[in-house]
Parts: structure tokens; sequence; C-alpha cells
């Protein structure tokens, strides 16, 4: 997603279309004769990077071809469910290749087989979102930063034709489309021998994170050693069962970043271990824009494959204790490391601070964490509540509900989905 700067009473409007998106989920599409309710025109009046946040809760098994937006946009794709796929596209860089990627295809063995591995070394398969590509978030956060640390083989995988901008809702039917053909990938490396299972790492941002969860359901040779989530994708994964979506049961250890939870990002812990950054919705540095704060998780564990501060969050049993003060850095009795190099024995939720600028690590210095919770908690809820107050006409009412909601999340009541959603 482009990064384009949100008032707060934009992210009011946002919200008032949210709820209203939500009822016409439950309405469905054709029963209602309210014009607002077209994703063409909320697209018109938000633009397109925007649309996603109109999406939130109402998706069940089988009923995205019913959700608004499924089919209104020409340009979306809704490929065969085949693997290998001509949508699906796999790429190999080692530091030798890195200039030069190497497609890896299924349908062509030898592709595989005479690929230039760096044989022996980890294996990094990187999965981007909605609206983007191989060359788009998190590979250009995380390729460049695994490969100047050591040889590593990094896989982007690229489905771009199938998660372009408007088509949010046919990419997220497809996440399990891309999530078979990327296990067919996986299982022909290993039944190749370029590589042994326990060698992958699959990292996935955002809509990619929940195609890694769905790599679990088709893969044959064996269970995932280690899946990353980076911020995993909310939108139309709130009451939609758990098979299609990133949870513990998809690899031996899940470790998930949330940096923009409850809105784009999942609010909901996702794995093992959770780390929950700085306000858990907004990040420093970042001003009220959650396609910044959504960003942000790739850019943290990108920096913590090497950093030397390292990013160390404390225990806390649940979001509401954190807002509600109940645990404080000062008190931890242990601080966990996040990102590549976290422990795969470490289970729990945790929380985390950084700086505004890179680098964004502060390592064990938790020094100013709780006034800058304190501020950034207050920050959110009077925000809301403002630009709920300044809107008007129809969105007004909706707005209020909902702002009350987050305002009520960032008091301590984690409700910002509807308290009917199952997470
Ligand atoms: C996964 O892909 C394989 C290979 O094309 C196909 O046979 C199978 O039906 C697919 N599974 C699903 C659930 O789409
Ligand atoms: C995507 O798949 C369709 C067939 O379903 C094909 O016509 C199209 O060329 C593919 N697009 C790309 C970019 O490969
Ligand atoms: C690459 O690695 C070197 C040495 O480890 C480090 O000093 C440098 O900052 C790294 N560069 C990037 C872009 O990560
Ligand atoms: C990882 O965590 C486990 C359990 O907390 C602990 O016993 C172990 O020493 C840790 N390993 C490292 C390398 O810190
Ligand atoms: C919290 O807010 C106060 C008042 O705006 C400010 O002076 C202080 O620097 C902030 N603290 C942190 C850690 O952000
Ligand atoms: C309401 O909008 C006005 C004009 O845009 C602005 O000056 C004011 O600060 C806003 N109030 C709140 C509480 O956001």
């Amino acid at each position: 997603m482009n990064a384009r700067p949100a008032a707060p009473a934009l992210a009011a409007l946002l919200l008032a279309l949210r709820v209203v998106g939500d009822l016409q989920v439950a309405d469905g599409p054709e029963d209602s004769g309210d014009d607002v309710l077209d994703p063409r025109k909320i697209v018109d009046l938000l633009g397109e990077d925007d649309y996603l946040d109109v999406l939130v809760g109402g998706g069940e098994d089988g009923k995205f071809l019913s959700l608004p937006g499924f089919g209104y946009f020409d340009s979306c794709i809704n490929p065969p469910a085949e693997c290998p796929n001509s949508n699906i596209t796999f790429w190999l860089y080692t530091r030798a290749t890195a200039e030069q990627p190497e497609q890896l295809d299924v349908a062509v063995p030898e592709s595989i087989q005479y690929a230039r591995w760096a044989r022996g070394k980890p294996v990094k398969v990187l999965i981007h979102g909605y609206t983007g590509d191989k060359d788009y978030s998190p590979n250009t956060e995380i390729r460049p930063a695994y490969l100047n640390h050591s040889e590593y083989n990094v896989i982007s995988v690229d489905w771009s034709p199938l998660a372009p901008s408007p088509c949010y809702v046919q990419a997220t039917y497809n996440v399990a489309l891309v999530g078979n053909c990327t296990a067919q990938l996986l299982d022909e490396m290993v039944r190749q021998g370029v590589t042994r299972l326990e060698d992958i790492h699959v990292v996935g941002f955002s809509l990619g994170g929940q195609v890694a969860g769905n790599i679990a359901n088709y893969i044959t040779s064996g269970t995932l050693t280690r899946i990353t989530g980076l911020d995993p994708a909310l939108p139309l994964f709130t009451t939609i069962s758990t098979a299609p979506r990133l949870d513990s049961s998809d690899a031996e250890f899940v470790d998930v970043i949330h940096t923009n939870a409850g809105w784009k990002g999942k609010l909901m812990p996702s794995g093992h271990l959770d780390f929950y950054l700085n306000s858990i919705i907004q990040q420093p540095g970042c001003s009220w824009d959650s396609s910044c704060d959504h960003a942000r998780a790739p850019a943290y564990f990108a920096e913590s494959i090497s950093s030397p501060q390292g990013f160390w969050g404390f225990s806390c049993s649940s979001i509401v204790s954190f807002y509600t003060g109940v645990c404080s850095p000062d008190d931890a009795a242990e601080l966990v490391l996040m990102g590549e190099n976290a422990n795969s024995s470490s289970r729990g939720i945790y929380f985390a601070y950084t700086n505004p600028t890179y680098p964004f690590a502060k390592g064990h210095d938790l020094g100013e964490a709780v006034e800058a919770v304190h501020n950034a908690t207050s920050q959110v809820g009077e925000a809301i509540q403002g630009a709920a107050t300044n809107t008007s006409s129809e969105a007004a009412e909706a707005a209020q509900n909902a702002g009350a909601e987050v305002a009520g999340a960032a008091g301590g009541v984690a409700a910002v989905h509807r308290p009917s959603a199952s997470d």
C-alpha cells in the first residue's frame, strides 16, 4: 500500500464505513439500494489504498463470492485452482544471484535442480500481501538484510497478478491457492534434495502472513519448522474459521509481530510468540498513516536480523492487561527477544517499544516505555473521539459507535472488532 497521510477525521470516516461494510456483508450486496455501499463509490471517495480499511469482519467460509467488491472490478483475476499456476511465481536470490534472480518452476523440475542454491544454507521464503510483488514489502526490506548478513537462499513468492488494487476481496479468496502452490514448490525442493524441510523458514507480511498459514494445509513433506507473520492481515480474517488463517498449528514455531493491530493487522495473538509494538495500533514516526504502521512490521524484522541492540519485549498476559497497566516493563522479570533471532522455545504475548526512525531497536532500554504508552493510548482515544465529533451526516453515528469501540480498546477493552467476532 502506498503511504497516504490519514487525518483523524479520515480515520473516523473509515471506521464509519467499516461499520456500514459489516451491515453490507450481513444483508448481502443485492439487498441494499444505498449506493454508498458500492465498493466503486468507496474507492472513488477514499482512494484505492484505503478501500481495504472498510472490509472488516463478516467473511465466513465460502462467503467470499458474495462479499462487497467481489467481481466489481474488471481487473481482478479469479484463476483456476491449479498448481503450478502462471499467476504465482517463485524467485531464488542468493548472494551470487541477488541482481539476477532465478525462477523456480515446478512445471520445469530442472529449474529447481540446477538453480544456483547456496547449498546447506537456510531457506527464507518471503511472501508479500495485497498490492505487493517480489520487489515490494517485505522483500525490499528483508531480502537485502538477509543477504547482507550471511549466505541464505531467499525465495520471493510473487502472486502480484492475484493481488492488485482494488482486488482485496479476490486476493483474500486466492490466499488458499497461493498457499497450495507454495507448498507444492517446497515439497518439490525437499523431494529433489536441494534443501531439507527443517531449513525452511516462511516469512509473510499482511495477506502474505495468511498465505504462510495456508501452506500448512497443503504441504505433504512434513510440518514447517517456522513461520513468521508480519502484521498478518485482519480484513476478512476476523470471523472465518482457523483453517485459512495463520495460527500456532501451522508450524512448530509461529512468531508474530503486530504493528497495526486491529486495523490492517490482526488484533488477537496468532502464534506461539506474539509481539505488540508501541501502542499496538500506531508506530512512532507514522503519524496516523496505517500503511506506515503496517509496513513497520517488515522494517523491524529486517533490522532484527543483524541488530546489535535487538528488540526486547516484556511479558503481559493480554492486551487488556497491558492497557490497564497491570504489566510494566519496570517489574518484568525477563525480557524476550523479538525477530529473526527469537528463541523458538519462547511462548506468550510480549510488548516492546521502538525508536521513531532507523535504527528502531532500543535493546533493553525500556526507560520511557510506560510514559510513551500512556501518551500513545490517550492520543488514540482523543483523536478518535475528536474526529467522531466532527464527522457529519450519515457517518456520524456509526463513527461515534466505532470510535467508542477503538477508544475502548485504547482504554482497556480490546474491542476493535464487533463482539460477535470469534477473535
Ligand atoms: C492444490 O493443488 C493441487 C495441484 O494442482 C490440486 O490437485 C489440488 O486440488 C489443490 N487443492 C486445493 C484444495 O485447491
Ligand atoms: C494469470 O492467469 C491467467 C489465466 O487464469 C492468464 O491469462 C494470465 O496471463 C496470467 N497472468 C500472468 C501475469 O501470468
Ligand atoms: C551490512 O552488513 C554490515 C556488516 O555486518 C553492516 O555494517 C551494514 O550496516 C549492513 N548494511 C545493511 C544495508 O544492512
Ligand atoms: C530459550 O528459551 C528456553 C526456555 O525459556 C531456555 O531454556 C533456553 O535457555 C533459551 N535458549 C537460549 C539460547 O536463550
Ligand atoms: C509524553 O507526553 C508529554 C506531554 O506531551 C511529553 O512531554 C513527553 O515527552 C511524552 N513522553 C514520551 C515518552 O513520549
Ligand atoms: C473539528 O474540526 C475543526 C475544523 O476542522 C478543528 O479546528 C477542530 O480541532 C476539530 N475538533 C476536534 C476535536 O478534532
